[in-house]
C-alpha cells in the first residue's frame, strides 16, 4: 500500500509542476508536452516513455488497489466478532473517506484522460495543442469544479495516506512522529493549491 503510494504521489507532484508551466505561456506548455512525447526517442518511438508512463501508473494503481482490499479483508479476518462499540471512531471513518475518496479519485482519472489526454469528452479539443486545451477546457465553471473538487480530496487522501506510510514503512521516532503530521499537512496543501491555483487563474483570465 505504501511502496504503490509513495510511487502514486510522486507523480502527483511531477504533474503538478508540469501544470505550473501553464503560468510561462502556450510555447513553453506546448513544448514541455511535445518533449514529454519525444521523450527517449529514438530508442523509444514517438510517446513511448508516456505508454510505460500510463503501462507503470496502470500497474501501481492496481496494486494500490489490491494492497487496500487485502488489508480491509484481514482486519476483517482478525476481529471475527464485531466489535461492541467501535473502538476507534476515527479510524472507521479515515479508513471510509479513504476508500471513497480513492474511488472518487479513480472516476476523476478516468474523466480527465477522456477530457485532457483523449479530448472525447472536450467539445473543443485539439490534437496537440495542450496549452488551449487545457485553458479552453477549464474556462467552463462547471468543470474547473469538478477538477477543484477532485484535486481537494486527492490532498485530503495524501494527506492521510503520507501519515500512514511512516507507519506501515516503520519510520518512526521521537522526533519523526512529532513531525509526521505537519509533515503530511504541508505536503497535501502544497499539493492543493500547486493544482488548484491553474483552474482559479484560467478562470480569472490570467492563463490565457
Ligand atoms: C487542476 C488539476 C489538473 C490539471 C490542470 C491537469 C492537466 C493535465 C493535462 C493538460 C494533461 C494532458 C497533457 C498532454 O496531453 O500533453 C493531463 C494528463 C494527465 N493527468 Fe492531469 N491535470 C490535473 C490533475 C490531475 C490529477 C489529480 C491526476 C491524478 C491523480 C492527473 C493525472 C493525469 C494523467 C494520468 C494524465 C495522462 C498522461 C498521459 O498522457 O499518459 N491529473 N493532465
Amino acid at each position: 500500500m505504501a511502496g504503490s503510494g509513495v510511487l502514486l504521489t510522486a507523480f502527483v507532484v511531477l504533474h503538478m509542476l508540469g501544470n505550473l508551466k501553464a503560468f510561462q505561456g502556450p510555447e513553453s506548455f506546448n513544448h514541455y508536452a511535445a518533449w514529454l512525447r519525444e521523450l527517449g526517442t529514438p530508442m523509444l518511438p514517438e510517446s513511448g516513455f508516456l505508454w510505460v508512463q500510463r503501462v507503470g501508473l496502470v500497474a501501481l494503481v492496481l496494486l494500490h488497489i489490491w494492497a487496500a482490499w487485502t488489508l480491509t479483508s484481514e482486519s476483517r479476518a482478525a476481529r471475527t466478532v464485531g466489535y461492541r462499540k467501535s473502538r476507534s471512531q476515527v479510524l472507521s471513518y479515515a479508513s471510509r473517506t479513504m476508500r471513497w475518496g480513492g474511488i472518487i479519485i479513480g472516476a476523476f482519472v478516468v474523466y480527465h484522460l477522456l477530457h485532457m489526454t483523449m479530448g472525447t469528452v472536450h467539445p473543443q479539443f485539439v490534437h496537440e495543442d495542450a496549452h488551449g486545451n487545457l485553458v479552453r477546457g477549464l474556462s467552463v465553471p462547471g468543470v474547473a469544479l469538478a477538477y477543484a473538487v477532485a484535486v481537494t480530496m486527492l490532498a485530503a487522501h495524501l494527506q492521510h495516506g503520507v501519515w500512514s506510510a511512516f507507519q506501515t514503512l516503520g519510520i518512526a521516532g521521537p522526533r519523526i512522529d512529532r513531525m509526521k503530521r505537519p509533515l503530511a499537512t504541508g505536503l497535501a496543501a502544497l499539493i492543493w493549491v500547486g493544482y488548484l491555483v491553474v483552474p482559479a487563474a484560467i478562470l480569472m483570465g490570467l492563463i490565457r
